[in-house]
């Protein structure tokens, strides 16, 4: 599949001689020595590639670069060097008028604060991106009202902003975007000003809108744990730079490194793990039994530990073949919940003069 949005050695400096600076950022330079010259290097050398339908998450401190990031996604911020290319086309080449008609038919912002207008009513304000592609106000009005009902809101249509709960006025926001038929969604730190609660209803909601609407989303945050329950893939940054990018599964399990590493401690891996990277694949000698139930390389971590409680030996996990592909242990589970342990060490036994003893569960 060919990807919708592609980022090809994006740079974004500000300050005092910006091309000199990337120059010394492609020789190795970081952003500490750059800030020594009064130049801040926002985002280095970021390069991804998005399929349609995807759900993207980039996630990193403040000031990691994010939101630089996101602003040259839609061409609101020129890069200093490198491409964005939107179904193939390089919006770095675009001229201003073709760049507003694309960033007003195709692409969505939706903010961390609602950004709505208090003088208008719910719908007008889910009507907004319509009005500026200067669509009839009927129709608009008419997708607009579908968006809330999409977003929950049906019934709330004729209501101010202020009469909502902040979660509310974030639907808005989303409907606003989703009003739009615009495939692309930019999302920077959308639910970062809502309630825990609020913040995970939608959070649900987004996932259970996209598995309809398969929108191109790219969602910014600082949340690991937002970032790995929305991700299909996710790019950790750290002072400008991409340090890795991967699935959820992929960086709890290989964490580029220390840095990664320490990003993830606080994370419910057994959210986030299945099978796949649980499992033990040396299948020599293990005592894995087909017959009783087993699991599939997508079974969801907690699900195999209640398979594994109700057996007495390693958990048989089968491919769709129903060849078995890896063996868990009940100890590997335990391993994995560890922090940043992966695989479980082998216990040496002093009786057996130091050989190795692979315990079967
Ligand atoms: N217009 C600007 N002029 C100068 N420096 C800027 C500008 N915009 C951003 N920066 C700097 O670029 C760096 C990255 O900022 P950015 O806003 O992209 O970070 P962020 O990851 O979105 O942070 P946050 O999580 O706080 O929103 C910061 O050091 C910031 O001070
Ligand atoms: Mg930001």
């Amino acid at each position: 599949m060919s990807a919708r949005l592609e980022a090809e050695h994006l740079y974004k400096v500000f300050g005092r001689r910006p091309d000199q600076a990337v120059e010394r950022l492609r020789e190795g330079a970081d952003r500490e020595e750059l800030r020594a010259d009064g130049t801040t290097a926002a985002v280095i050398d970021a390069s991804f590639s998005i399929a349609p339908g995807q759900i993207f998450v980039v996630m990193g401190l403040s000031g990691s670069g994010k939101s630089t990031l996101l602003r040259m996604l839609n061409g609101l911020l020129e890069p200093t060097a490198g491409r964005v290319l939107f179904d193939g086309q390089d919006l770095t080449a675009l001229g201003d008028r073709e760049l507003r008609e694309v960033r007003a038919h195709k692409i969505s912002m939706v903010f961390q604060h609602f950004a709505l207008f208090p003088h208008r009513s719910v719908r007008e304000n889910a009507a907004y991106g319509l009005e500026v592609q200067g669509v009839p106000r009927a129709e608009r009005l008419k997708r607009a009202g579908e968006a809330l009902a999409l977003c929950g809101l049906a019934g709330w249509e004729d209501s101010w902003p202020d009469e909502l709960s902040g979660g509310m006025q974030q639907r808005v926001g989303l409907a606003r975007a989703l009003a739009t038929d615009a495939d692309l969604l930019l999302m920077d730190e959308s639910f970062s000003a809502l309630d825990p609660l609020i913040r995970r209803d939608m959070q649900d909601q987004l996932l259970e809108l996209q598995q309809s609407l398969k929108k191109t989303i790219v969602f910014i945050t600082h949340d690991l744990n937002e970032a790995m329950r929305l991700g299909d893939r996710i790019a950790v940054m750290r002072d400008g730079r991409i340090v890795q990018t991967g699935t959820a599964e992929d960086i709890l399990v290989r964490p580029a490194d220390d840095y990664v590493s320490s990003f993830i401690q606080d994370v419910d891996r057994s959210r986030v793990l299945t099978a796949s990277s649980v499992m033990d694949t040396d299948l020599r000698g293990d005592e894995a039994d087909c017959a009783c139930e087993t699991a599939t390389p997508d079974t969801p971590f907690n699900e195999l530990c209640a398979i594994s409680a109700r057996l007495t030996h390693a958990v048989a996990v089968l491919d769709k073949d129903h060849e078995l592909v890896g063996v868990v242990p009940r100890q590997r589970l335990v391993a994995f919940l560890g922090d940043e342990q992966h695989e479980p060490t082998p216990c040496v036994s002093p009786r057996e003069g130091g050989e190795k003893v692979t315990a079967h569960a």
